[in-house]
């Protein structure tokens, strides 16, 4: 908590950039892991929110579901606590510098180099055929953050390597053609870990094992029943904390009465009902936010509207300068 009385400033804000790609609906993996500290942070920090929809076209879906992926996720983060009036919101299609930059800098980089991205090592690994656009996420994204000078970038652990590939190929562009860009920082919560699915494995949809954000009683229901409870046998105690469900659990009631609960052997069903009911308690207040904007597409609209015109004029500032500085512009 800052000290600072509300109404008096110590000096501008640190610049804040982040995002998710719109595929899929959010879930609470990416909620706790990244999204929430979007919300967290959004009084300290001048912020920034996008919507990375070009990035979602590596899966090449359809055209419906990237429209309505990147409408839920609009949805998500203002239902999740993201407020228009102090965090710009913008998507990244409504900003053409980003490509524009991520051509530049892919001269920076090397195949090599690439080749060396975990998310690329992960795709080669499970035999897919890697794309273009899979093969250099990692130069739109270093574009996405660079273009806005910003200080930091909350993301969850699994990005880690691409903030540090954004540093390095700042690093590289200012060598060559002086110090256009500030090397940002990535922001993880060390402590919030990788947040299982109902599976066991991580939470992601790509695995079909999440508790989504915006779902309803009946999916969070489904879900919450899904979740593995055989790891304990009778009688016997185990640390809750090698338990799917209580890692789960714990995220919505963290206290210590909780995980005493668990430790004396609370009884699965029961378990898995309390966690269903504080699953729902803590979705309500988004679940009405989020109706407040779905019934309001026109402010939606004026929103990211809003958002497009104040990132363009950032973004197009230092892509001029980034034209300048290699001879593009004379
Ligand atoms: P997904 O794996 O569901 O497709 P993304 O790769 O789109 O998720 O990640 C969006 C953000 O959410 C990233 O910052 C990522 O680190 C975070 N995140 C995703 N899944 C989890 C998880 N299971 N636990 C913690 N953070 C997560
Ligand atoms: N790769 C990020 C994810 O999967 C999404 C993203 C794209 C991003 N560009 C970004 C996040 C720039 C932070 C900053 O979640």
């Amino acid at each position: 908590m800052s000290s600072t009385a509300i109404g008096t400033s110590t000096g501008p804000k640190k610049r804040l950039f982040s995002g998710m790609q719109s595929t899929g609906r959010i879930h609470i993996g990416n909620y706790f892991g990244a999204l929430k500290q979007f919300v967290d942070l959004q009084d300290e920090y001048e912020c920034f929110i996008f919507i990375a929809n070009i990035h979602s076209l590596t899966g090449l879906p359809t055209k419906e579901t990237l429209v309505n992926d990147t409408r839920n996720l609009i949805l998500d983060y203002l239902a999740a606590g993201l407020d228009p009036k102090k965090v710009t919101i913008f998507k990244q299609s409504d900003v053409p510098a980003h490509t524009s930059l991520a051509w530049i800098f892919s001269n920076f980089v090397t195949n090599a180099y690439l080749e060396r991205a975990h998310a690329f090592k992960d795709a080669e690994n499970k035999k897919k055929e890697v794309t273009t656009g899979t093969f250099i996420y990692p130069v739109l994204m270093a574009a996405d953050i660079l273009l806005y000078n910003s200080d930091v970038v909350p993301v969850g652990k699994d990005q880690k390597q691409h903030v540090e590939y954004t540093r390095d190929i700042a690093g590289k562009f200012n060598n060559q053609y002086g110090e256009l860009f500030k090397l940002p920082k990535e922001l993880i919560l060390e402590l919030v870990e990788t947040i299982p699915g109902t599976d066991g494995q991580k939470m992601s949809k790509s695995y079909g094992n999440t508790i989504p954000l915006s779902a309803t009683d009946e999916e969070i229901t489904k879900a919450v029943m899904s979740i593995p409870t055989d790891s304990r046998g009778k009688d016997e105690e185990k640390n809750p904390d090698d338990m799917v469900l209580y890692q789960i659990h714990k995220l919505f009631n963290p206290t210590v009465e909780l995980k005493a609960q668990y430790t004396q052997g609370l009884g699965y069903g029961d378990a898995k009902k309390m966690l269903i009911a504080d699953i729902i308690a803590f979705v309500t207040p988004m679940r009405e936010r989020r109706t407040v904007y779905e019934n309001d597409p026109k402010l939606v609209q004026e929103i990211l509207l809003q958002g497009a015109m104040k990132a363009n004029e950032i973004a197009m500032k230092k892509l001029t300068s980034v034209y300048e500085a290699v001879g593009l512009i004379d």
